[in-house]
């Protein structure tokens, strides 16, 4: 079966190609430096960049592998969670292709084809939890199967990479300040002390992070000043240590408040020895490290997709489609996208698809 992905949920254009649940290939047009002037994603500028680059990438794509769209079984698209004019651009793309070549549309939810990206590497085992830790999001959810899922836990406020983000703002980084704050957390030493680990005095499995930018900005405006470094800074080489000491703390905080709900999920749910982590912060050196150890201390694994497939692709989105497809899991042309905010609805119709 050959699955076309499309991604057009928030900044990056993505079309990929599946047969049989193996990559084939995929084209992606990033906008990080048209968002980057306005220090984060403008929705608006957002769709217009995916309207200008959707055709020509699946032109592109289709071309390299000497494909048409006759070709194609099914069409799986991101819609949703996501930004709603930028979901509408690849919904509408993927129902053109729908209608003219015959395929099956399946909508898929953006979410949880992060957290099956793995099984492009690797067989995923079930049941497992997964954990989301985007840009947007921080969801635990456990999986009976691929596509048997519950959520368990989220986020009350901001999402752990949003979190990262508004501290590497506070700390004068250059936007998005999640992947520089990994690199210098890892020549710092972080003190226990100087960030809390939030929200873990409950009994339940949902996070709070907007406390941690705080208690990152009063330790900032306590002992830095505006020219201790260059703003933004973008080189790694021009942090001085108490900078990296900073991120260091900040980064354990969040890694140590994520394997403590995760650490919580798997004592209720004792059947589960494996766990599935992805979206933009599971690229994290040390949540990575965390996880990897607490689940082979629970005799399981993590399955992680490397960490270039852990922002957003199109690859997850075919490959997720694939899934949901062969089980019949499929959607007619009242698909609708699902602005972030409001569930993703079980509106499933269709048979499997066999070819
Ligand atoms: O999943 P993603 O690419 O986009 C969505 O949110 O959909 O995640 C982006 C987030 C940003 O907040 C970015 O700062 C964060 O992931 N991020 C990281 C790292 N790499 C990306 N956060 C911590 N450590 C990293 N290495
Ligand atoms: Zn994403």
């Amino acid at each position: 079966m050959l699955v076309l992905g499309i991604e057009s949920s928030c900044d990056e254009t993505g079309l990929a190609l599946v047969r049989d649940g193996v990559l084939v290939d995929a084209v992606l047009a990033s906008q990080a430096d048209v968002h980057a002037l306005f220090g984060g994603v403008v929705p608006e500028l957002a769709s217009r960049e995916h309207l200008r680059f959707m055709g020509p990438l699946y032109d592109q794509l289709m071309a390299r592998q000497g494909l048409s769209a006759s070709d194609l079984d099914a069409v799986a698209v991101a819609r949703g969670p996501g930004l709603l004019g930028c979901l509408l651009v690849g919904s509408a793309f993927a129902k053109g292709l729908c209608l003219a070549s015959g395929a099956k549309l399946v909508g898929v939810n953006h979410l949880l084809a992060h957290l099956l990206a793995a099984g492009l590497e690797q067989e995923l085992v079930f049941p497992a939890l997964g954990l989301l830790v985007s840009g947007g999001h921080t969801n635990i959810y456990l999986f009976e199967s691929a596509t048997e899922v519950a959520q368990l836990g989220r986020t009350l406020d901001d999402a752990a990479g949003e979190a990262f983000d508004k501290c590497g703002k506070v700390l004068g980084l250059a936007y998005p300040g999640g992947k520089m704050l990994d690199a210098l957390a890892r020549r710092g030493h972080a003190d226990r002390h100087l960030v809390p680990r939030p929200y873990l005095d409950n009994q339940n499995l949902d996070f709070s992070f907007s406390g941690l930018k705080t208690a990152v900005a009063l330790h900032a405006a306590a002992h830095f000043g505006p020219h201790d470094w260059p703003r933004p800074l973008t080189d790694p080489a021009d942090a001085p240590q108490a900078l990296c000491d900073t991120c260091a703390s900040f980064n354990l905080a969040v890694a140590e408040t994520l394997e403590a709900k995760v650490r919580r999920a798997l004592d209720r749910h004792p059947q589960v020895r494996h766990l599935m982590a992805a979206g933009g912060v599971a690229a994290n050196s040390l949540i990575r490290e965390r996880l990897t150890a607490l689940m082979a201390g629970r005799g399981g694994a993590v399955f992680m997709p490397h960490p270039s497939r852990c922002t957003d692709n199109a690859a997850m989105i075919a490959y997720a489609g694939w899934l949901f497809a062969r089980e019949g899991r499929c959607h007619d042309l009242s698909l609708e996208a699902v602005p972030r905010g409001r569930p993703i609805p079980d509106d499933w119709v269709g048979s499997p698809v066999r070819t």
